[in-house]
């Protein structure tokens, strides 16, 4: 791990959470720690059910540490912030506002509100960054499920996060599909730098486009291996077929297959 705490975006540090009480207790993580540095992109691959959604939701700021702390440029994170932009596992962008609406959302809450002109250049920007020119006034049921995906990464975007945290944003998407979003994620994140935790159940996609990927166990779930990715920069869609990213997609397929058969599956997709 890269972990130099006094530096670290994120920072997971022995958390541990369990739901319920007494005879219906479950714990689900056994002390995860790990960091997200500045400008990095790690992504978390682990079996179904085993807590991912439960750390993201942390950094996010819904907390749920028994014990343990979860920490943004070293403060215990207890709400939900705009420096932390967020694409959450089952997300809906509003289906009654139209594309550019949606992205300046954020922008137009009491909290973080900015000028008309600079709403109308942040979302222009991401329009253009998401490829969703011609689609300013459209609503999200005229939209293919890759284009509502692309505004609500617009929309994690628009509001400049210093972090962005982004669930499974890609699950639902076909193959094809869900290759392009990498490569846009790829070509954003280059583009703007911006430390990025990504959990996904995808080998591939987590080898695309990360620098560290954090490997979760079953539940109780604790941090099994971090792998650094030395696949060079900038991926393309070449990356996938060369000798580093084959190795470390074998690598990562053995060491999923215990874990858990669905999850590879899901990851051969
Ligand atoms: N608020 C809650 N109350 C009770 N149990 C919960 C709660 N939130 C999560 N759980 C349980 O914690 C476990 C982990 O859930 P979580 O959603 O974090 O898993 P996940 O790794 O994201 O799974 P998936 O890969 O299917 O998205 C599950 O068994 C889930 O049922
Ligand atoms: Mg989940």
């Amino acid at each position: 791990m890269t972990g130099d705490i006094s530096n670290a975006r994120i920072s997971f540090d022995d958390v541990r959470v369990g739901f319920g009480a007494g005879k219906k207790r479950k714990e689900v993580i056994d002390g995860v720690s790990f960091d997200l540095g500045p400008g990095e992109f790690v992504s978390v691959l682990g079996p179904s059910g085993c807590g991912k959604s439960t750390l993201l939701n942390m950094a996010a700021g819904f907390p749920a540490t028994d014990s343990g702390e979860v920490r943004f440029d070293g403060e215990r994170i207890t709400r939900p912030e705009s420096r932390r932009g967020v694409v959450f596992q089952q997300y809906a962008i509003f289906p009654w506002l139209t594309v550019e609406k949606n992205i300046a959302f954020g922008l137009t809450l009491k909290s973080n509100r900015r000028s008309r002109s600079e709403i109308d250049e942040t979302v222009r920007r991401y329009i253009d960054l998401m490829g969703l020119g011609g689609f300013e006034k459209a609503l999200p049921k005229e939209l293919s499920g890759g284009m509502r995906q692309r505004v609500a990464l617009a929309r994690a975007y628009a509001t400049d996060p210093d972090v962005l945290l982004l669930d499974e944003p890609f699950a639902a998407l076909d193959a094809q599909t869900r290759e392009f979003m990498q490569e846009l994620l790829h070509e954003a994140s280059r583009a703007e730098r911006r430390a990025t935790l990504l959990i996904t159940h995808s080998v591939e996609e987590a080898i695309y486009l990360s620098h560290r990927i954090v490997v979760l166990g079953n539940r109780p779930t604790s941090v099994h291996e971090v792998i650094d990715v030395d696949v060079p920069w900038p991926r393309t869609p070449q990356s996938r077929l060369q000798p580093e990213f084959l190795e470390v997609r074998g690598h990562l397929e053995g060491v999923m297959r215990p874990l858990s058969g669905s999850t590879l599956r899901k990851a051969q997709t």
